[in-house]
């Protein structure tokens, strides 16, 4: 029960389940259609149905010379463009040949939310030990502390805003991007455009931004944003880790991308996730999923996962339109190791809810060897604590110090982390994403469920300016309101 793909193992034997009931799965996935709808993806059909689009971000880093077709048009040449667009300027930072007005560029602050922040944040904090240009920070809450507590380390004369943002409307990115604006303008007067580049589908809004066409990047609606850090969006990471690098880090995910493809279902990683996922959530009932990084660099491994998983299969309407009659998508949630042990361990032991967990581990990393081999043996100590447990006999009596056993676990072991394990790792994940919303016959692609709470901020918003002049819909935000607005500080 371990795979192994270009230096990635993925072990899973120590799991509840057998020989029988796999195959069993796998007639599942067969009979789902998982082969043809994944060929389908990669192929450049619109799977994404509600909002009639493909999804490819395979195509973002595939290697082959082949064409990938979307409304007649091969997207290829596009995707070569925009990415040696983007390894030119990413260059010119590092080098220095690009310069804002206090000459070359020290810092460079990513503004963004969601899959336009997430991807990028996790990969450049996880390969930092990869990072050779000007240091990185990431905004992207609408709480005025996340931009203030960066830039009040920062010199606006050196420093380089990056709007991430693939419509550019997202309400707190354009707030935090009209306020970097400021805090720069504020400082050095008006002309601030070499300080500022856009990555996006909607050039208009890039434009009316005020930033130029040169140093806007571009990506495309068949990108999905929490797919997107292979296209544009991924600048941030390329200026931190060069552009080789990030070709590297594209070289890992397809990787992944062949294997998937290529690999038959009972030895294709994604695809063993994917069902042992489904196996765990719809036959034993399991509602989470864990994911524990052994490497304090990859911390936020676990919030990138959460948008991956839960945004796309947190569903409950069927692609045929119909309600789920299922349980989808298992809340994810995670934290490195060892502190996590530390922590909430306890409950994954002995607590009454079972939690299949990921571990994520590195045979060689940061540090010298004492550092290491207590990483790995608590990894592996883990896990084995999980399978094994210890009976009532082997606690001298003690039912406190009873551990039942038998808590599923997976193991992704690899030599390093670096950009093409990485992006591997992540594109595994992507695709058993991928194969769960098929077995679940729902679509992964669409993101509904973001839009009702946006659209009441508009509500709520003006009863904030105007105190009691407009009223809530019901009475318990208005009871909210009322107290809000009678504690808060006039500003
Ligand atoms: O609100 C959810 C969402 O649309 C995510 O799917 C997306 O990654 C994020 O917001 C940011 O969107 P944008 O890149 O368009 O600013």
């Amino acid at each position: 029960m371990s795979i192994n793909n270009d230096g990635v193992l993925f072990d899973y034997s120590k799991n509840r389940i057998d020989e029988q009931a796999l195959s069993l799965l796998i007639q599942v996935a067969k009979e789902s259609k998982l082969e043809q709808m994944r060929d389908a993806m990669f192929a450049g059909e619109k799977i994404n149905s509600t909002e009639d689009r493909a999804v490819l971000h395979t195509a973002l880093r595939s290697s082959s010379s082949s064409a990938v077709m979307v409304d007649g048009k091969d997207i290829m040449p596009d995707i070569n463009v925009e990415l040696a667009k983007m390894s030119d300027f990413a260059n010119s930072i590092r080098s220095g040949s690009y310069q804002v007005t206090g000459g070359k560029v020290t810092d460079v602050v990513n503004i963004g939310i969601g899959g336009s922040d997430l991807g990028p944040r996790m990969v450049t904090q996880s390969l930092r030990h990869f990072e050779g240009g000007p240091h990185l920070h990431f905004v992207a809450n609408s709480d005025a502390a996340d931009l203030d507590d960066i830039v009040e380390r920062l010199d606006p004369s050196t420093t380089l805003f990056i709007v991430a943002s693939k419509s550019f409307t997202t309400a707190e990115t354009m707030l935090n991007a009209r306020n970097a604006k400021l805090w720069v303008g504020n400082a050095l007067g008006n002309d601030v455009g070499g300080h500022f580049c856009a990555l996006s589908t909607n050039l208009e809004a890039t434009q009316a931004f005020g930033i130029s066409n040169d140093r806007t990047f571009g990506f495309w609606d068949w990108v999905g944003g929490r797919f997107s850090i292979w296209s544009a969006i991924g600048l941030s990471l390329m200026i931190s880790i060069g552009p080789e690098d990030f070709k590297k880090f594209l070289g890992g995910a397809s990787s992944a991308d062949q294997h998937f493809l290529n690999a038959p279902l009972n030895k294709n990683i994604p695809v063993i996730m994917a069902l042992l996922g489904v196996w765990y959530r719809n036959i034993m009932g399991y509602p989470v999923q864990a994911v524990m990084p052994y490497d304090s660099r990859m911390s936020r491994f676990p919030a990138w996962l959460q948008q991956l998983d839960m945004e796309s299969n947190g569903k409950s309407v069927l692609k045929s339109n119909e309600q789920t009659t299922i349980d989808t998508g298992p809340i994810i949630f995670g934290e490195v190791g060892t502190n996590g042990q530390h922590a909430f361990y306890q409950l994954i032991h002995q607590g009454t809810t079972i939690i299949p967990c990921d571990f994520l581990l590195a045979a060689s990393g940061h540090g010298g060897k004492e550092n290491r081999n207590m990483l790995i043996s608590n990894c592996l100590a883990q896990t084995e604590a999980l399978m094994n447990g210890r009976t009532l006999e082997e606690a001298n009596g003690n039912p406190h110090r009873v551990f039942e056993g038998n808590r599923p676990s997976n193991t992704f072991l690899y030599e390093e982390v670096t950009p093409h394990t990485l992006g591997m790792l992540m594109a595994f994940y992507e695709h058993k994403v991928f194969a769960q919303g098929v077995l679940w016959g729902i679509n992964s692609f669409d993101q509904w469920g973001v839009e009702l709470g946006k659209e009441l901020v508009h509500n709520i918003e003006p009863m904030l300016e105007n105190g009691n002049e407009l009223s809530a819909q019901n009475s318990s935000t208005q009871g909210l309101l009322d107290a809000i607005n009678a504690m808060k500080k006039a500003s």
